[in-house]
This record gives C-alpha cells, structure tokens and sequence, in this order.
C-alpha cells in the first residue's frame, strides 16, 4: 500500500479540480488530483463551449491564457429568434464593452493539464475505487486503487471536484445536505459538424416545434442543439432529420441557410437545475457539479465551476497564510450566493426560449412578449446581457 501526503487532495480532474490545483500551486500550496478517467479521455470530452468575461480574464492573469487569446472567439453579442425575426443582444452596449469567448471546455483542460504537468504537479488518472475518508475529523484520506495496488493520500482538505455523478457528495452522511432540485421536461439533442458556422454569432432560437441553438467551437466547426423529448432515442434521429430541424427552428430558408457537413459527434443530454447545501461538510469542500447543474441555456456551468475554486483557493490561501478559518466556513455561503443569481438565469433562459408539453397558448404569447421586452428595452437586454457576460466577482 502506497502512503502519500499532500495539503490539498482533490478528487476529478474537470475544469474544477484542475483550476483549484493550478491556483493553490501560484500560491505555494500543495496539492495532488486522483481523477477516475484517462488523461486522453477528460481531454478529449465533449462539454460546454462559453466562457465569461471575469473567467477570461482570470485564465489570462493566471497565465494559462496564451492559447485561448489565439484561438477563442470573441463575442460581442448573442442573436435571439423569435416569431419569425432575429434580434441582437450587443454586450458591447448593455454589458460596458465585455464579451464572452468561445473556447471548448476539453481545450481549456488541455491547457491546465498541461500547466500542472508542466509545473511537476501531480495528477494521478485512471484510479479506482475511489473514497474520501476522515474528513468528519482532523485527518482527511482519500484512498484509491492505481496501478493494480491500493493507496492513501493523506492531506489537510479535501477538495470534492468530481462532478455530478462523483463520489464526495455521497460521502458526506446523509441528512448533513439539503438538496433542491428541478428536472426540465426535455432534453437536448446536440450535434458537432464539420460545418462553417452559419452566424458569427450564437443564435437562441424560440419555436413552436421547440428550442434550438447554433454554437460553434472554430470557423469550421458548427456546435448545435434542437429540443427533444428527455426520453428521445438517439436512432429516431438519422442526421437528416436532425439538419431538417434545425433549419426549421434556427429560420433557414427566409434569405438565409444553416451551413451543413458531415457529423461528427452527436448526443442527448437531460436538462436540470440543482443545488445542494452547505457545500462543505468537516474538511471536504465540494466545487463544480459535484454541488451544482444548471441547464445548459445560460452557458453557466464551467463558469461556475471556476467561480467556486476561485473562492476556495483564496479561502485555503488564507488558511495556509494566516492560520485563520473564517474564509473556509465562509466558502459555502460565498459561493451559494453567486450559484443561487446563476441559477435563476440559466432557468429564465430555459423557461424563455422553450417549449414546455404543459404551455397553453397564453404562456406562448407571454414568451414572446418577454423576448420582444428583452430585445426591445435597454434595461430588459442589459439584464440578459450582464448575467451573459458573467456576473462580477464580489466575494471580499
Ligand atoms: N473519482 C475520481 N474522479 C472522478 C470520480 C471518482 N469517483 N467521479 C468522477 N470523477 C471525475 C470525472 O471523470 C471528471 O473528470 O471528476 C471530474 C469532474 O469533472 P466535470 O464533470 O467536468 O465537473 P467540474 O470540474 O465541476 O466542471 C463543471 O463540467 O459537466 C460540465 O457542464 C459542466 O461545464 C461544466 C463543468
Ligand atoms: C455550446 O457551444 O456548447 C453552448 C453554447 C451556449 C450554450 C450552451 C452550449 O448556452
């Protein structure tokens, strides 16, 4: 049996884990990752797409900016389609010139895998049987099969960054947390081509056959999303019809026509919104989906991911310098209050531009009449606009 000891162990290597280590490493702190996968796998998965003005710049101040300031796209605003007409929300206006930036989730972990890597940090992939012990108490363990043999990472915290299927949460006894929760009527069918985006810009699509999205992740590859039934099979979807559809919902046809290429990979994924509190229990803290899913129409959930490590790393930072707890016992709280705006924002966007099975058509009528508000009212497009480009960072 292997005896390791580190400050921080943390369990996953997605955004979360990965930025946590990056950020405890430019202070001095320790800290070792046990992720489940292979480092080809969690590099190469398929996830969001979107990041925040405040994460942007974040990335850059922490030096692993380099690659996504060459190859992320800039985006001054969003396009919303509605009652047959395209309408623009410019960030550059309502948001005080911010932007978001294309950039693949799977690139940005290329970039902290390599940063930890490159930095002889330690990142222990493709381990089994992983458990986190002893955090109720002084000595937290996070115990775990590597290499055909059983080891111990012994540590002062643990940092529970393991997603939403993740073992840290379940971990904590139950009755300790209180979930909230709320599962969407649907899901998205999302497909990667090799297409030309059709729009520079991302275009939310409000239908009557349901929702859809163009996103893109470079000039050659297309990102996109139709609403299906959260029980949809995969092989009702032959690639004609998906295009079909999207060209249906996104307005093809009227002027203007969804460039189509070869699919690349396509998926469904269920919709929901969740949070569970405290976000900390003893020594572990949990950051990432392994405390929070939001749907995905806002584009909030690695932002969020890194919102919470940031708040941890300074907390720990604290810790290690001062020897003071009041940042750690305040992590929970600090990030529940960003989590909770966010939260509301990714369900207003789901509820504004989706086709609900129980919607009469009142509640029709009322959608359209919120996206002619927000595309029509500086202040209702500088509400979209703000929560767009990512909230301010107003933790002390
Ligand atoms: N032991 C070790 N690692 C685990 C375990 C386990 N028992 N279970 C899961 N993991 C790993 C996963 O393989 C994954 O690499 O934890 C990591 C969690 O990463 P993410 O799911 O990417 O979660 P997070 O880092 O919080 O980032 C949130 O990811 O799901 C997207 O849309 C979401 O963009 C958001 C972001
Ligand atoms: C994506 O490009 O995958 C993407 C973009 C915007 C969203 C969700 C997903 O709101």
């Amino acid at each position: 049996m292997g005896k390791m000891r580190t400050q921080v162990g943390i369990v996953g290597a997605g955004p979360a884990g990965l930025f946590l280590a990056h950020l405890l490493h430019l202070t001095g702190i320790e800290a070792v990752i046990v992720e489940a996968k292979s480092r080809r796998y969690v590099e190469e998965r398929i996830r969001a797409g979107v990041l925040e003005q405040g994460v942007r710049d974040l990335l850059v101040e922490t030096g692993i900016g380099e690659r996504m300031k060459l190859e992320g796209l800039l985006h001054h605003g969003i396009n919303l389609r509605f009652g047959g007409e395209k309408r623009r929300i410019d960030f550059s206006d309502l948001a005080d010139g911010q932007a978001v930036t294309v950039y693949s989730q799977h690139e940005v972990v290329k970039d902290l895998v390599a940063a930890r890597i490159g930095a002889g940090g330690t990142i222990i992939f493709e381990a089994e049987d992983v458990r986190a012990d002893g955090f109720e108490g002084q000595h937290p363990v996070i115990r775990f099969t590597a290499g055909g043999e059983r080891h111990e990472l012994f540590c002062d915290y643990i940092a529970g960054c393991d997603g939403s299927h993740g073992i840290c949460r379940s971990s904590i006894p139950e009755g300790a947390l209180t979930s909230f929760e709320r599962v969407y009527p649907f899901a998205w069918l999302g497909i990667l081509a090799r297409a030309a985006p059709a729009s520079e810009e991302l275009i939310y699509a409000q239908h009557e056959r349901g929702f859809a999205l163009l996103s893109m992740r470079s000039p050659t590859i297309s990102r996109l999303y139709v609403q299906v039934d959260p029980h949809e099979d995969l092989a009702n979807w032959p690639d004609d019809r998906i295009w079909e559809e999207l060209q249906i919902r996104l307005g093809g046809g009227t002027g203007w026509q969804l460039t189509e290429g070869p699919v690349l990979q396509k998926g469904i994924t269920a919709m929901r919104s969740f949070v569970t509190e405290p976000m900390q229990y003893g020594r572990l803290f949990l950051a990432g989906d392994a405390a929070h899913i939001v749907p995905p129409t806002g584009a909030k959930g690695m932002n969020l991911a890194i919102a919470d490590v940031r708040v941890l790393a300074r907390a720990l930072q604290s810790f290690y310098e001062t020897g003071r707890t009041d940042r750690l016992e305040a992590y929970s709280a600090t990030c529940l209050r960003r989590i909770w705006k966010v939260q509301r924002f990714s369900w207003w966007m789901t509820s504004m531009l989706h086709h609900f099975p129980e919607h009469t058509p009142f509640d029709h009528r009322r959608q359209l009449a919120e996206l002619d508000y927000v595309t029509s009212s500086r202040v209702g497009g500088a509400t979209l606009a703000e929560n767009y480009v990512g909230l301010p960072f107003d933790d002390p």
